[in-house]
């Protein structure tokens, strides 16, 4: 593959900002509550939002100084004055208040009247979650990173969650929830968001070791399985024994056998027909 390269040192704030956001996506989104020491409410979203650990349950986000004027964000002034914030999940019905929040109003005003967005209280800490929302976190302020000072500059802000919230509508029995209901929206680069409901599928994680790539037969790797289902025959913990040996269609038909037994996920299957490809390319 041919690649495009950006040194960062040569690039201008903008074409780097551009960058990090159209590669690093989809990011999830963090709808963050916070308050002023006057208790007013302030609401915005943060796409720079991860989960960082279990124990104890860190999260961190980053409002970046203003790439125009170097000043800091309200969601940071906030935090750094009351040491408390809620972190709401958006989901798809959300997405048009959420761009709405993001609109730069004035230190004390509230968000949420702004968007129409409902207050959901919290139980331990002052600052509001979202009710529209279906996973609201509390958390406390764990701490504060800043990352260069400057003009679009990040400050990592690290909380502990100290409380979770989780609508029934989406959390089963078993508190599994579902990921269809969950309807996370997640932030691409320019003005592009991903629904994931939309596009959810299931990777089974190997219930062992892997043999891995460096096990595969060398026609294997060199006929045009792709890496995924190449990575689905080595995941088995050992090669089978070799089974049936009786053979009478051609290589491309057995070829087409194993990427068939690879999507239905018959992987014993397909290792039958990777010996008979084996033997048909020997007793060539
Ligand atoms: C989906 C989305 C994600 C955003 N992510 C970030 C982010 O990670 N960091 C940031 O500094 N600004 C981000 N913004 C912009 C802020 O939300 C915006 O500057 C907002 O006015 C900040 O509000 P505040 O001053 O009340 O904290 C994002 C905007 C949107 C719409």
């Amino acid at each position: 593959m041919n690649f495009k390269e950006f040194n960062s040192k040569k690039l201008d704030i903008k074409s780097i900002y551009h960058l990090l956001i159209s590669g690093i996506s989809p990011r999830p989104i963090a709808l963050v509550g916070s308050v002023d020491n006057n208790g007013n409410s302030n609401l915005a979203p943060y796409s720079f939002f991860n989960a960082f650990g279990a124990n104890p349950p860190i999260v961190g986000f980053s409002p970046a100084l203003s790439g125009r004027t170097g000043l800091p964000k309200d969601t940071l002034l906030n935090i750094r004055d009351t040491k408390e914030f809620t972190i709401s999940i958006i989901n798809s019905h959300m997405v048009e208040q959420i761009s709405l929040s993001s609109c730069e109003f004035d230190k004390g005003i509230d968000e949420f009247i702004k968007t129409g967005l409902k207050k959901y209280e919290s139980k331990i800490i002052k600052p509001f979650g979202v009710s529209d929302s279906y996973f609201i976190m509390e958390c406390k302020l764990y701490d504060i990173i800043e990352l260069g000072g400057k003009k679009a500059s990040g400050n990592l802000i690290l909380g502990e969650v100290v409380n979770f919230h989780v609508s029934e509508e989406v959390i089963d029995d078993n508190n599994q929830i579902n990921p269809y209901k969950f309807d996370a929206i997640a932030r691409n680069g320019g003005g592009w968001y991903t629904d994931s409901k939309k596009g959810l599928f299931e990777v089974k994680k190997p219930k062992h070791e892997g043999i891995g790539f460096d096990e595969l037969p060398d026609f294997i790797l060199k006929s045009n399985l792709t890496g995924n289902q190449l990575a689905k025959l080595a995941s088995i913990n050992k090669i089978p024994a070799f089974q049936i040996d009786e053979n009478k269609i051609s290589e491309n038909e057995t070829l087409e056998l194993i990427k068939s037994s690879i999507e239905s996920n018959n992987i014993e299957d397909a290792w039958q027909y990777v010996f008979q490809l084996g033997k048909l390319i020997n007793d060539k």
